[in-house]
């Protein structure tokens, strides 16, 4: 019994572990501008992938921001909304960043992940 645990234990260690690291890019802002502020402020959660880790897209349904049908729901004033005023899991950036930050975040940014740029 004590071994099924420490192997689940070790399972749940390894993915939470995964969920910090990115393999590929792991900055944005080398693009510059807005970028530094995504790499500082949201890209632990939504990463640079714009995916979301996994395990925050089961437990905490972080949108994945290359998916066109989420892209295609997700109107300017909800996204904007939602990033100053917080939803859920998600913090608020209202004083946090200014509004030109949160806009250019949810217009550039969050715009950027669909359709996906090319390799
Ligand atoms: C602590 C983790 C975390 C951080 C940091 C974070 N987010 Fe989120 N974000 C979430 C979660 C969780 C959701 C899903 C909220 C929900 O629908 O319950 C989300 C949802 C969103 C959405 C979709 C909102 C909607 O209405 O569908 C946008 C856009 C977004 N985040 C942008 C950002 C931006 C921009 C930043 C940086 C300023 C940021 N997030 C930082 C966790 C985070």
């Amino acid at each position: 019994m004590k071994k099924i645990i420490l192997v689940l234990g070790m399972f749940v260690f390894c993915a939470l572990l995964s969920c910090g690291c990115n393999p590929k890019r792991t900055v944005l802002s080398d693009k510059g501008g807005i970028w530094a502020v995504y790499d500082r402020e949201c890209r632990k959660c939504h990463k640079v992938s714009g995916k979301g880790c996994l395990i925050g897209r089961f437990i905490f349904k972080i949108p994945n921001f290359t998916n066109k049908k989420w892209q295609d729901n997700a109107s300017d004033s909800r996204l904007i909304i939602a990033v100053a005023n917080g939803k859920r899991k998600m913090p608020a950036y209202k004083g946090k960043l200014t509004d030109e930050e949160i806009v250019d975040l949810v217009k550039v940014c969050v715009r950027s992940f669909y359709p996906p740029a090319e390799k």
